[in-house]
């Protein structure tokens, strides 16, 4: 993230006001400046001192306050940020800016500002599910407010549900994927209650990112993957609504919001992963796993000793792909693989599918100067019993949204 954003974080009322305590630390670790904006019930959660001390900011917390107005006032505050983000934001602070209600600081800012805004949602379940939030989301949707979150787990209430804040982690990715103009994050409609969720109540499982193979404790054999591809698709699945998990090989990329991210770094590890999210209505393998590891980790380090070039002995890693599709009763309903190629794309792929036993296989070209290793676009030839699909280039967002879109399909015409 560029190193000059300007954050305006809004703390309303709830008891997740204490996870953006974690949240301004990991902002300013980056060297993102975090200016707070406190609430009168936020403060009831957490302590001004507190925010001031982690933000090294002065937090605002009264609109009525002469010496703030005096100093900076409440149109200069929204103007001097980047972003404003509201975190906690509850039902109430969301049901004000739907109306458009200013009766405190962060109120009348949120309605004054022509900054981009996030929300991130906290409440009890009922809350969430009540029309009232509901169409209230629906309105800030319409608006271009983004929103990252809420997930499913156990609440301060002792009930279970979607409604808990996402984790420091997710909002901070949702804010690096805006910054960097990640439009599967700047969508404006992401997760509004009219937009279909054709996934609900279905299970995902997407692998990303490459595999590392430890040759001794300092050096390994990794590939070029960045994991943008496998992130985005995972991320465009949740968005449609499917309990998605991916399990990750090692990237420098955020956990997509909204997705139980299990990360690995061997093969085997991954495959480990893979099997204890089993089952799964449909898995999507777009990580670049390594074919081979030595045959011997060396526990220390491996010294030169002056002789000639050493020689590796490789053995094969378990195909991760190939034994999801044996997996008896336990066989994702939809099981679909990349193939990256470097030439004859689309007859190699072909063979591929065939030979690791998948139903739709996902053929892309990785050969040097394509820019698919590590790249923002793609260009994929969908190859399934019926034959093949060319999709035109496109970026690797959309790649994942258009085989979500294809996914849930599959599964409305299959129902
Ligand atoms: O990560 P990015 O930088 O965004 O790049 C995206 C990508 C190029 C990595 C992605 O689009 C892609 O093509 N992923 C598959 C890479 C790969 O390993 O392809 P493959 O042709 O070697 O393998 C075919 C399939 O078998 C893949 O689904 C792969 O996940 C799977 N496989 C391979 C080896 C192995 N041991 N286990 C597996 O499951």
């Amino acid at each position: 993230m560029s190193t000059d954003k300007r954050i305006l974080l809004i703390v309303a009322g709830g008891i997740a006001a204490y996870k953006t305590l974690e949240l301004i630390r990991r902002l300013k670790e980056r060297n993102v400046a975090v200016r707070c904006v406190l609430t009168r019930a936020g403060a009831q959660f957490v302590t001004p001192l507190s925010l001031a001390a982690i933000s090294g900011d002065t937090v605002y917390d009264d609109l009525f306050s002469l010496t703030a107005e005096a100093e900076m006032g409440h149109i200069e505050l929204s103007r001097d940020a980047d972003l404003l983000v509201v975190a906690p934001a509850t039902a109430d602070i969301l049901a004000k800016m739907a109306g458009g209600i200013a009766d405190d600081l962060a109120t009348t800012l949120l309605l004054a500002t022509d900054k981009p805004v996030l929300v991130a949602p906290a409440m009890n379940v009922r809350m969430w599910e009540h029309p009232a939030t509901r169409a209230n989301i629906g309105t800030l949707a319409t608006r271009g407010v983004m929103r990252v979150g809420p997930g499913v787990g156990d609440m301060a209430c002792g009930e279970f549900g979607e409604g808990r804040m996402a984790e420091p982690d997710e909002i901070l990715g949702a804010i690096e994927a805006y910054f960097r103009g990640d439009a599967a994050v700047m969508t404006p409609s992401q997760g509004a209650p009219d937009r279909p969720r054709p996934l609900s109540g279905r299970r995902a499982l997407v692998t990303s990112g490459p595999t590392h193979e430890a040759i001794d404790p300092v050096r390994y054999i990794a590939n070029r993957s960045s994991g943008k591809q496998g992130h985005a698709i995972a991320r465009a699945l949740a968005d449609l609504g499917a309990n998605t998990t991916l399990v990750s090989g090692p990237t420098g990329l955020a956990d997509p919001p909204g997705v139980t991210v299990v990360h690995v770094v061997s093969a085997r590890e991954m495959l480990e992963a893979c099997r204890n999210a089993l089952p799964v209505d449909v898995a999507v393998c777009a990580a670049a796993v390594a074919d081979w590891r030595t045959s011997d980790e060396a526990v220390q380090k491996i010294k030169k000793n002056g002789g000639g070039p050493r020689t590796l002995e490789l053995v094969e890693n378990p195909d991760i792909l190939r034994t999801l599709s044996l997996a008896d009763n336990m066989r994702p309903g939809l099981l679909i693989g990349f193939a990256a190629e470097t030439e004859k794309v689309v007859a190699h792929a072909k063979a591929k599918r065939k030979k690791k036993g998948a139903d739709w296989m996902l053929a892309n070209d990785v050969s040097p100067g394509s820019g698919t290793f590590g790249g923002d676009r793609n260009v994929i030839h969908l190859l399934d019993d019926g034959g093949v699909e060319d999709w035109p280039p496109m970026s690797k967002e959309a790649v994942a949204r258009r085989l979500a879109e294809r996914i849930a399909a599959h599964f409305t015409d299959a129902s």
